[in-house]
């Protein structure tokens, strides 16, 4: 297989290279030329020539017509007018629909996973992703889906684009948080000399004794900053009591977060808790003292890594002699090379943290470490959540279950609902998506829907923009969601249903007897001017691939499904009012075998882009 399947780009390589038989000019400048017109009726790619006219000393629209004529032997390209300076191209619809389709079917043979936004470009490449990574002693709260979502959908794209990819979580399991914590459960616990083992708790008591202690440290910081810092050093001398207490933490927030997890069907190589490097970062700092990176403060004994051009200074290790956060991190990193030789090492977090990593990236490539070039921040911007910052001072926040437990709840509404008002109607060809009434079958699609809804709603925004969450538009069946994504799959499959087409086979499989194999003579049928946005939506996709691949932001990916949505949205709609002649079952068999080819590549598109974002495709809804 090529390093992608991707159509446009084959289009486009194949006008370049006409173009270039017409001029002395790059292949590259040529391609960075070329846009999209404004509207589709004008065309479906422009060149742009006062540049390269006057690079060559020629009149701009001589230079247009003469790269229209040229254009017009490539075999791809229909139609070239040239307008002023201007050239417009159209392709040649019915082959960009049979080299499209194609493109869909063979994805099936790609050894990749990811099928038709499968591509080559990592391969040989190893790539770790450390996400989520929440702050033990919680629930996995709100706040923590956003880099949730981000990070797993990231982690499933580098995987369909060949990269080897480890997937980490850097649990917060020590540090303040759990010293404070382990302050209150003496308190439960006065005799906290007695070896006895506190019984469990669960992650919700955690996280209320956890409130409180927060509170208490606020009404009096000097009592309770120190009662913490006591415990951290016992924790960190190996106290008995404070390691079995610190353990039943870590073992009661892995268990609830682990069901979360798997919930949204995210899962990770490993958990690695800052705990994990409590010690070695004490040694690694000092190694850094050695090669001049960092210095020993003369007054408190404190190892930091001073400003340097623009970076902000970084404590390794206080004054008590704990390794901090950053210091943890990058003892971390090393270990993260030493045991995968990564090419990058993503860190996710919110963009508020990307000074100090930017920071201790630097510091470590100036200590030596020169492959610390590939470490990088992908951060994140804020949710709200009806107006406000969705986490709360004080560590009390909204729980993700919670959340995820209400999507599922409106989602079943929704489904129910439209059960409903299916019965009373009598089916016609936009109102007969079937739904099982069957009820496990029922709250199984419910499940698809709630979360899928709510893990697309933080992917679709661009990765760094801030924005306000809101269930009932999330889960909505209107604008740019999961479901509406989701029915336009359901309603295809009905299509395939009422055709009498195997729908397994034909999304599943190369060909299926039904749809046509390889170079189905059919799809070229497919020329109307609605049919052709469809054809280019699915062709674009591996494009928004790439482009969330490369600025490693999903939210390419999901504009990509979304236009694809759409334009199949316009066809069918079309075709069921005012333009019949477009309706997906013709009379005509070969349009009906070629509409049908096309509904089963934009089905297969849809969804192997949405799987990407973590969202499946219920065949009924
Ligand atoms: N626990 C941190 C937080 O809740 C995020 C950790 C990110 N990963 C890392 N290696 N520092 O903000």
């Amino acid at each position: 297989m090529a390093d992608s399947l991707d159509p446009i780009s084959q289009f486009k390589d194949d006008l370049i290279v006409a173009l270039a038989q017409e001029s002395a000019i790059s292949a590259q400048d040529l391609r960075s030329s070329l846009s999209v017109p404004p509207r589709d009726d004008l065309g479906d790619v422009a060149i742009a020539c006062h540049r390269f006219a006057k690079s060559m000393g020629v009149n701009p629209n001589e230079l247009a017509s003469r790269f229209s004529e040229a254009a017009m032997r490539a075999e791809c390209v229909a139609e070239a007018k040239a307008q002023g300076p201007f050239v417009n191209i159209f392709w040649d619809r019915g082959r960009l629909a049979s080299d499209t389709i194609g493109a869909v079917r063979q994805s099936f043979n790609s050894d990749l996973p990811g099928g038709f936004v499968a591509g080559a470009e990592g391969r040989g490449r190893r790539i770790v992703i450390d996400f989520s990574s929440p702050n033990a002693a919680r629930k996995l709260a709100f706040h923590h889906l956003r880099g949730t979502a981000i990070g797993a959908a990231l982690a499933r794209l580098y995987e369909a684009r060949g990269f080897k990819v480890v997937r980490l979580n850097h649990l917060g399991d020590y540090g303040h948080n759990m010293a404070l914590l382990l302050y209150k459960l003496s308190e439960l616990d006065p005799d906290s000399s007695s070896t006895d083992q506190l019984p469990a708790l669960s992650p919700q008591k955690l996280q209320e004794l956890y409130v409180e202690a927060n509170l208490e440290e606020q009404a009096e910081p000097e009592r309770v900053k120190s009662a913490a810092r006591g415990w951290l050093k016992r924790l960190s001398s190996n106290d008995r009591i404070a390691q079995q207490r610190w353990q039943m933490i870590v073992t009661s927030t892995t268990e609830a977060l682990d069901k979360t997890y798997s919930r949204l069907d995210i899962h990770f190589d490993e958990y690695r808790g800052e705990s994990r490097y409590f010690d070695e970062a004490i040694g690694v700092a000092r190694s850094l003292v050695a090669t001049g990176t960092a210095s020993v403060d003369p007054e408190n004994g404190s190892i930091f890594v001073p400003p340097e051009d623009g970076f902000q200074p970084i404590v390794l290790v206080n004054s008590q002699g704990i390794s901090t956060y950053e210091g943890r991190d990058i003892a971390a990193a090393i270990e993260r090379y030493h045991d995968f030789t990564f090419d990058r090492c993503v860190y996710l977090t919110d963009v508020g943290q990307g000074g100090r990593f930017r920071s201790f990236f630097a510091a470590m490539q100036r200590a030596g470490y020169a492959w610390a070039a590939g470490l990088s921040h992908v951060g994140f911007g804020q949710m709200r959540l009806g107006g406000r910052k969705a986490k709360t001072r004080g560590g009390d926040a909204v729980a993700l279950d919670d959340v995820l437990d209400e999507a599922h709840q409106r989602a079943m509404d929704e489904v129910e609902g439209r059960l409903k008002s299916a019965d009373a109607k009598v089916a016609g060809e936009t109102s007969s998506e079937g739904v099982s009434t069957e009820g496990q079958e029922l709250a199984q699609t419910a499940e698809q829907i709630g979360i899928g809804a709510v893990l697309f709603s933080q992917v679709r925004m661009r990765r760094t923009a801030d924005f306000d969450f809101d269930l009932d538009e999330a889960v909505s069946f209107k604008g740019e969601t999961a479901p509406r994504v989701q029915y336009t799959f359901a309603r295809i499959c009905s299509i395939l249903a009422k055709a009498g087409v195997d729908i397994e086979a034909a999304l599943t499989v190369d060909g299926g007897t039904d749809i046509g194999g390889e170079g189905s003579p059919v799809r070229s049928l497919l020329d109307d001017p609605l049919e052709h946005r469809v054809v280019k939506a699915i062709a674009l996709l591996p494009t928004a691939a790439r482009q969330a691949l490369a600025s490693d932001d999903p939210s390419f990916l999901a504009d990509g499904v979304l236009a694809i949505t759409d334009a199949w949205a316009s066809y069918q709609t079309a075709g069921a009012r005012e333009r019949t002649d477009l309706r997906v079952l013709a009379e005509d068999p070969a349009l009906r075998q070629a509409r049908l080819e096309l509904a089963a590549a934009t089905a297969i598109a849809v969804r192997d882009g949405l799987a990407i974002l973590g969202v499946e495709c219920p065949e009924y809804m």
